[in-house]
């Protein structure tokens, strides 16, 4: 038997696999919105740049700026010999935004959750195997290491009820615990209610970790994201700058001496060179222009809102969507799939999430709203469904 024979029996049996498509920004448009797919326009409604950050003039001129003076490279781990002082400035910048002592940056979102989560969990360190209470519908991340150092504990999607029956449950026992949880929702642009979850944090001694990935630069007073606005009692806040905020990396937001710990234990931040500064001068030009864009955030509620309208009218389900995540929950993939093949012959780029991104029986067409999107394209969608619909597609659910 050949050595790949295992993985080749897995891609013989996947009924649903996953292949990269390439796309191309739309000459002359100059934003993520417009796509051009094998020569034809699409409108992407499954991007997670929901500010359009990701092309702004301050976002490209900071990063060029970072990259004359420092090359694009950062040369090394940042405990070695690649911590720029930038990095220093830039995560008190953060820190200041997301409401806490101390920030730290790591590579990416994924990075972060699974190398941090690994270091608070350590059994070496707490002397004991942690008991972690994580919601059903956490990110994939939120659970890859986590399942490895830790005893979890996984409570029905959002109900608090069924994590408070858990914590009494859990109660007599000495060992340290942990929720996780995600302020928004990534597939299903639901949200946490943040102050019974911190009633119950604090009535259990339990640690809280919030993932504010898709919250940050949507959400929030000053739109840092929901979990600032809760900082004095959330223990751990982590983001990601690879979504409203535009380019790419992770922070997390804490105490000086969980920050410390992190430097000293977090294999994700030890033994992986430091984002380039590319990176870093789109993160920093993102953070200044956040708390000024609450009219595009505005623009991107009332699309959500309308979409969200559109989906009721004609008995589709949209779940529990509060948010400018829109999920049109089908059910069956292979429908899902082929509604996403019509929306694209339309122009419409809403991608297929099947299981085991969501789960199973739960397919959908996964809409994010954006800032960057025109009236005009949301008519687009609109229409678009409509004649979709039309074409006698009935919901499962
Ligand atoms: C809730 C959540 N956390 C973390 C991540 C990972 O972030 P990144 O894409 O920066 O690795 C994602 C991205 O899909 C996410 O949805």
């Amino acid at each position: 038997m050949s050595s790949e024979q295992p993985y080749q029996n897995f891609l013989d049996n996947n009924p649903y696999p996953r292949a990269l498509k390439s796309y191309d920004f739309l000459p002359h448009h100059g934003s993520a919105v417009y796509l051009n797919y094998q020569g034809k326009k699409l409108i992407n409604f499954s991007s997670s740049d929901y500010l359009g950050l990701a092309t702004h003039p301050l976002l490209i001129e900071r990063s060029q700026q970072y990259v004359q003076t420092l090359g694009v490279g950062s040369t090394a781990s940042r405990l070695v010999s690649g911590n720029f002082s930038l990095y220093d400035a830039l995560e008190k910048k953060i820190a200041l935004a997301m409401k806490k002592p101390a920030a730290l940056i790591l590579g990416a979102g994924y990075q972060a959750n699974t190398s941090v989560l690994e270091a608070l969990l350590d059994p070496a360190i707490l002397k004991q195997r942690a008991l972690v209470f994580c919601d059903r519908l956490c990110h994939a991340s939120l659970l890859a290491t986590t399942r490895f150092v830790a005893d979890v504990k996984r409570f029905q999607h959002n109900d608090l009820i069924h994590l408070a029956t858990l914590l009494k449950k859990y109660a007599p026992d000495t060992r340290p615990k942990f929720i996780i949880v995600e302020s928004i929702y990534s597939m299903d642009g639901d949200e946490v209610d943040f102050n019974a979850l911190i009633l119950l944090a604090k009535k259990y001694h339990a640690f809280l970790y919030v993932d504010d990935a898709h919250a940050v630069g949507m959400a929030g007073r000053l739109g840092y994201g929901k979990a600032p606005d809760y900082a004095a009692d959330i223990d751990m806040i982590m983001g990601t700058f690879s979504k409203a905020l535009g380019s790419f990396g992770a922070y997390i937001a804490c105490s000086e001496i969980m920050r410390d710990y992190l430097i000293n234990k977090c294999k994700g931040f030890i033994y992986s060179t430091g984002p380039s500064p590319a990176v870093l001068g789109a993160m920093d030009a993102a953070l200044e222009l956040v708390p000024a864009m609450q009219e595009a955030r505005l623009r991107v509620v009332d699309y959500a809102a309308r979409l969200r309208a559109f989906l009721r009218e004609n008995n589709l389900d949209h779940g529990a969507s509060q948010t400018h995540i829109v999920p049109w929950i089908i059910g069956d993939t292979e429908k899902t799939l082929a509604i996403s093949v019509l929306l694209q012959e339309q122009g419409i780029l809403g991608t297929p999430i099947r299981p085991p991104s969501v789960p199973v029986g739960k397919s959908r067409i996964r809409f994010c709203l954006t800032a960057a999107h025109s009236e005009e394209d949301i008519r687009h969608l609109l229409e678009v469904l409509r004649s979709v619909i039309h074409l006698n597609i009935k919901n499962n659910n």
